[in-house]
């Protein structure tokens, strides 16, 4: 199914706090997520399906000439099909484009979906941060790609 991605709207909050909530153990709380819609910094990008309906979000930073992956979540029925490489890489482009030069992100050292697509982009492994989440107790492993890394793949062009 073809699918496009988007800057969010104040509209898809209800299909973004879905996606979290079906997502993540300690989800972002609902004014978390509006606040974002407001914040300077963030970035929020939406990948919706040509049935109208949103399957993804991803929310970025841009600080200076850095870019930090604030969050990122594929609809649990729509995943493994290629959305959040499509949805990432959008976004990561996006800010490449503006003078980013560098990106920063978090993720539990057990969810290897995720560490297979960061790598797949060009993140590397470069700390530890004990003990950084809860339900359940675990680190965070630090990942970074320089734009040098990424792996370009142009479709998106
Ligand atoms: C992580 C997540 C965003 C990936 O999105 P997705 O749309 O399912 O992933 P894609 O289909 O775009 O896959 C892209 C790449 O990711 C990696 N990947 C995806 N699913 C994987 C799996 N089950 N096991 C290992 N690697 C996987 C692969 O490298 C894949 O490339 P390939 O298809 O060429 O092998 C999605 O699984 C998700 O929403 N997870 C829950 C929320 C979450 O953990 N967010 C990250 C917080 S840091």
């Amino acid at each position: 199914m073809p699918v496009s991605v988007r800057r969010a709207g104040r509209e898809d909050l209800p299909e973004i706090i879905a996606i979290e909530e079906a997502s993540f153990s300690v989800p972002w709380s609902h004014q978390a997520l509006a606040a974002e819609l407001e914040n300077r910094t963030a970035r929020y990008y939406v990948l919706e399906r040509e049935d109208g309906t949103v399957a993804a979000y991803a929310d970025v930073w841009f600080i200076a000439d850095e870019g930090q992956l604030a969050n990122i979540a594929v609809r649990p029925d729509c995943r493994g099909l290629g959305y959040g490489e499509i949805l990432l890489r959008t976004a990561m482009e996006a800010l490449f484009e503006e003078g980013c030069t560098t990106f920063f992100l978090e993720v539990r050292q057990s969810n290897v979906q995720a560490k297979g697509l960061y790598r797949k982009l060009g993140y590397e492994d470069v700390a530890v941060r004990k003990g950084y989440y809860t339900q359940p107790d675990e680190d965070a492993c630090i990942m970074n790609c320089k734009k040098e890394n990424y792996q370009w793949l142009g479709h998106l062009e």
